[in-house]
């Protein structure tokens, strides 16, 4: 039986019993105290807690979903036998209409009759100083001849709330092969903020089955990545690849398509991040068995073919997903092919010199533990957890740096925007030496119009009537080349701002330049006055122009209105 036929025959068996089947809420989920959507209930919250009618809504009290799930706590788990980032997961579900009996007697049926297999034994609550023993559930079992039932505490047989707050209850949970394929949640509770739980108004059931694991034991395979699902996506992976490896970049790629596929951008915050993460380890192993990036499109191609049937955002956003992917695998490449060499010749790595990769590279912290091998045994993800924290309380207390004159103002800056904050500042610096160089070139007349800076490129406008000659392009390239490759340091003064102009300083002026204003100057005669490069500026720049990694190149330059060039550059 394949993974599309267990979804169907869910979906029917519930829709038979009376459940109206409902659509995957999307994986980025409306509760704002929640990141990304961990279970099924999640899109059920208003129901269960009486704020909304299910029968105007639905036209029944139960319903039955098969639901787009990511859960983060498991992602240092995956390349083991059954962990995974994003799953599907089938759930049935009743908002005041059914409880105990009928939630067990479903949970027996499928997965006996519909599914065929054989139950181990089945867990229930234990009862503790605030909720009593569930010993209805255990009754309920043994008339069904389940004679095999473990008691477990809050820990195991006990769901709490998705988010700040919620509905809650005692589960029981049905184990095959001696692995737990379903929880069937009864939720009798509401669990308040200060964790104290109130009686709910309506009983609701909620139950979770994952469709890997289900899949598992269906088709009678050893692990989640043998079955229909996901062995197809390993395939395109060469057989004498390490296991965990592959397995680490299929269940990271399936993810990162559906989460593109739900609007989801690489960022360094919240589930941005979470998906720049799994993007970059993929990468890193694409890249250290010298794949192309064309392997990991294939597998997103694969994911979407997979998928792309029982969820058609992922085909109306195909290309979208494949952009973004190259995207990141642009922006990040140089970083990466950088940090693995230096951390080649690194002897130990602790935490802190682990933060410093991350925050000068944008190595996560998974890479680094994993690349460095024994040289960082010590090094743990506490350890890199207390650098973060550290460094978040520095990086706040320098929060609000202005990009002066660049249009790059940086309010909350977090740790986690470090690494980007670093390139910027290079970019910036490029910027100037870019400036400087049309100066060169072009002549005088050449004169700002805008900037903007993201980690990715630089962007210039300036006053030129003219199309740039391929030439005209070599020589300025050549020219930032040098100066990036002289190492100058750069001279900062504080002026008034008529000696500023007067000393040659070029500027863009937006109207908002202080009497006293400050000169960045980058060498080779900084000191003699006429150096390569001299702004007037807001900072922040690097210290010396070595620090700017890789070569300069423009990549675009065109038109923007009447007598204004562009140019778009990228330093990589
Ligand atoms: N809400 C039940 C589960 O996700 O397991």
């Amino acid at each position: 039986m394949n993974s599309q036929e267990i979804r169907q025959r869910f979906l029917k068996f519930f829709q038979e019993q009376g459940h109206k089947a409902v659509p995957s809420s999307s994986l980025v989920p409306t509760d704002p105290s929640v990141l990304l959507t961990t279970a099924g209930m999640q899109q059920f919250k208003p129901y269960f807690v009486g704020q909304k009618d299910p029968l105007a809504d639905f036209g029944s009290k139960n319903t039955v979903s098969v639901q787009k799930s990511f859960r983060t706590s498991d992602i240092d788990e995956v390349g083991d036998e059954t962990h995974l980032t994003f799953f599907e997961m089938l759930g049935n579900f009743s908002f005041g209409g059914y409880f105990k009996k009928e939630a067990i007697h479903y949970g027996y049926e499928f997965i006996t009759k519909e599914m065929g297999l054989t139950i181990d034994y089945v867990s229930v609550f234990e009862g503790d100083s605030e909720v009593p023993a569930d010993t209805e559930s255990e009754e309920i079992w043994r008339s069904l001849g389940i004679t095999k039932i473990e008691r477990f505490g809050r820990k195991d047989n006990f769901w709490g709330p998705t988010g700040a707050e919620g509905p809650c209850g005692p589960t029981t949970e049905i184990y095959v092969n001696g692995v737990e394929v379903w929880n069937i949640v009864f939720n009798e509770y509401y669990m308040k903020p200060d964790k104290t739980l109130e009686p709910l108004k309506q009983k609701g059931v909620d139950t979770g089955m994952g469709l890997d694991r289900l899949a598992v034991m269906v088709q009678g395979k050893k692990n989640v990545f043998e079955t229909d699902l996901l062995e197809p996506i390993l395939k395109i992976l060469p057989e004498s690849m390490d296991s965990r490896h592959k397995r680490i970049i299929a269940d990271h790629l399936r993810a990162s398509v559906f989460l593109l596929a739900d609007g989801v951008m690489p960022s360094n915050k919240d589930r941005g991040y979470i998906l720049r993460r799994l993007l970059r380890r993929a990468f890193t192993y694409e890249h250290i068995y010298k794949f192309s990036p064309q392997t990991g499109e294939s597998l997103i191609i694969e994911v979407i073919k997979k998928y792309g049937d029982f969820y058609p955002e992922l085909q109306n956003q195909k290309n979208n997903i494949i952009d973004i992917y190259f995207g990141e695998w642009q922006g990040f490449k140089s970083a990466l092919e950088r940090g693995l060499k230096v951390l080649e010749k690194e002897n130990s790595i602790d935490a802190e010199k682990a933060f410093n990769f991350y925050e000068t590279y944008g190595l996560p912290y998974d890479i680094i533990k994993e690349i460095a091998g024994v040289k960082a045994e010590s090094l743990t993800l506490e350890g890199f957890d207390e650098e973060f924290k550290k460094h978040q309380e520095i990086s706040r207390a320098g929060a609000e740096k202005k990009f002066g004159g660049h249009g790059m103002v940086e309010g909350d800056l977090t740790a986690l925007d470090a690494a980007e904050m670093k390139v910027k500042t290079g970019l910036h610096t490029v910027t100037h030496l870019l400036n400087a160089a049309l100066h060169k070139v072009l002549g005088e007349e050449v004169s700002q119009r805008g900037s903007d800076i993201t980690a990715e490129r630089t962007r210039f406008d300036f006053v030129f009537n003219r199309k740039l000659t391929d030439e005209e392009i070599k020589k300025v390239e050549d020219l930032v080349n040098e100066a990036i490759s002289a190492n100058y340091p750069v001279k900062i003064e504080t002026m008034p701002l008529e000696d500023a102009k007067k000393s040659g300083a070029l500027y863009f002026y937006k109207g908002n330049f202080p009497e006293m204003v400050k000169v960045y100057s980058f060498g080779p005669s900084a000191d003699s006055g006429s150096p390569f490069s001299r702004e007037i500026c807001g900072g922040p720049h690097v210290s010396s122009t070595g620090e700017i990694v890789g070569k300069f190149r423009i990549i675009k330059e065109e038109s923007s209105s009447a007598g204004i060039r562009r140019i778009r550059a990228t330093v990589e």
